[in-house]
């Protein structure tokens, strides 16, 4: 029977509980881990927004929610009751001074409990909130709060979030999520790399030529435009996402997999880009816009008319970028690293490129070998390896692949990455939430390159939703006689 580890009694309060967020990940991730038995009996969920409602149509509203977005167990009338018997409605508008702070205090247990605030609202509140829970001192010992991305849209405005949270919590109280960190194919690169000591005698630049980490999407913008074209590609995801797993592809071995050790080691990573010049932001970054075209067979609209304001926008939905990291590891190595929507397919993936053979001995090499680590849809790792070829005659050479899949292999399916973090919250475990200086050494890095682009030195390329993005993507690398994954013929 699998191990049950159960958390101690908690309080978790959620802003911005009427949510997208909170009604696609929050609750279905909350109910998977309660029917897990995760769960003290005792714990609470205190959800508060701005909508006037009562607890009983809170209650209403989430049930139907969880029978969208968690099915498998809501089903099961007796554990969705039990689940929403936890839940307790406060109306609150953290903006403003009332009532409703004393009802939130009164809602809460007492202060010996760990209290979990999760901020799901805009950024811009996230002082305001802070303020109101200091003000009516419902900031205990053992109070954490989590910080949902974006953190800022440049340096300036991420210090000034960080500096607005940072006046009420100490930084080992904040916890800043994000999602990727929390999939368990990104965990894995740390099992990978650290717990197969062959594996990481290879990794750097001396056997590998290049990596590639992709995260591709064939869903549009859908109903978030109004977020999304002010953020675009490059601040919704390279900023945090892509970093954070090339931080994990890249780094050296932390000394252990406490927090602080895992995020000095990040860090460094993040440090040690190859800083963006406008020069370089022109030669190594390459911005897109999807406009109408197929996927899967459908016929789908370009991002303006998903936008539906009627104007055009000089928003990026693809980011192709190559880098170096300035380490005695990787020197030599670049790194590529892409993202957009309405791409061919849905996949995140890094790809390890190894060098070719320095001298051939085959006449007929196939290209070298690669380890491709899948993320989604599916954790999979595949090794493509040359092999003999049996059927033909003389000595010929030609790749084959060592496929596993993790699922298979342990039989489990997999949890949510919201599942894992909002329990590492509540059991005040940060090593999988960014540290704060993790947070302005991204903003450094990316920073520049969105300078470029405000003056214009870089075009928007458009490129025809359901293909790999602009024309241009496959010139990035093939300066460096590189292919993109799908371009690879075995
Ligand atoms: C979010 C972005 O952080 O990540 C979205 O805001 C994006 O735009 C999503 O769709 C992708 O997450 P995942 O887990 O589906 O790769």
């Amino acid at each position: 029977m699998a191990l049950v580890n159960r958390t101690e009694p908690f309080d978790f309060v959620i802003f911005g509980a009427t949510g997208d967020l909170t009604r696609r990940k929050l609750m279905p991730a909350f109910l998977r881990r309660f029917h897990a038995r995760e769960f003290d009996q005792e714990a609470r969920i205190i959800c508060t927004a701005r909508s006037e409602l009562t607890t009983e149509q809170f209650r209403n509203l989430c049930s139907a929610t969880l029978h969208e977005f968690a099915p498998d167990i809501a089903k099961d009338t007796e554990t969705l009751n039990q689940f929403l018997g936890l839940l307790t409605y406060v109306y609150l508008d953290a903006t403003q001074e009332g009532p409703h702070w004393q009802e939130l205090g009164a809602t809460l247990s007492d202060a010996e409990r760990t209290r979990v605030f999760y901020f799901a609202t805009a950024p811009a509140l996230y002082s305001a909130i802070c303020a109101g829970l200091s003000h009516h001192n419902l900031i205990t010992q053992h109070t954490r709060v989590v910080l949902e991305k974006p953190i800022g849209t440049d340096l300036q405005s991420a210090n000034e979030i960080n500096e607005g949270v940072g006046r009420y919590f100490s930084e080992d109280a904040i916890y800043r999520i994000d999602h990727y960190l929390g999939k368990e194919g990104v965990q894995n690169i740390l099992a990978l790399r650290f717990a197969n000591p062959a594996l990481e005698q290879l990794w750097s630049s001396q056997a590998i030529a290049h990596v590639q980490i992709t995260a591709a999407e064939t869903v549009g913008v859908g109903d978030r435009g109004s977020y999304y074209d002010k953020s675009g590609a490059l601040r919704d995801m390279v900023q945090n996402h892509l970093l954070q797993v090339l931080c994990m592809v890249a780094m050296d071995a932390p000394a252990s997999l406490r927090a602080d050790d895992l995020r000095n080691e990040k860090l460094k990573v993040l440090n040690a880009l190859r800083p963006m010049t406008p020069d370089m932001v022109r030669k190594n970054v390459i911005r897109g816009q999807y406009t109408a075209g197929h996927i899967k067979g459908e016929d789908v609209p370009g991002y303006v008319d998903d936008l539906k304001t009627g104007r055009p926008s000089d928003t990026e939905t693809f980011v192709a970028i190559r880098t170096k990291i300035r380490t005695a590891r990787w020197g030599d190595t670049p790194f590529y690293l892409r993202t957009g929507k309405r791409l061919a397919t849905k996949t995140t993936e890094i790809v390890i490129q190894f060098r070719p053979q320095v001298w051939p001995i085959f006449t007929n090499m196939p290209s070298p070998g690669r380890l491709v680590i899948r993320i989604a849809p599916h954790e999979e790792l595949s090794l493509v390896l040359a092999a003999r070829d049996p059927g033909a005659g003389g000595f010929r050479v030609r790749n084959a692949t060592l496929h596993m899949s993790y699922e298979n292999e342990f039989a489990v399916q997999y949890q949510d990455s919201y599942e894992r973090l909002l329990l590492d919250a509540v059991r005040g475990d940060p090593a999988l939430f960014i540290r704060r200086d993790e947070v302005e050494a991204s903003w450094k890095w990316v920073e520049p390159i969105l300078d470029s682009w405000r003056y214009a030195l870089t075009p928007l390329e458009p490129y025809p939703a359901g293909s790999w993005g602009p024309a241009t993507t496959r010139a990035l690398l093939a300066r460096d006689g590189a292919l993109w994954h799908e371009d690879m013929l075995t």
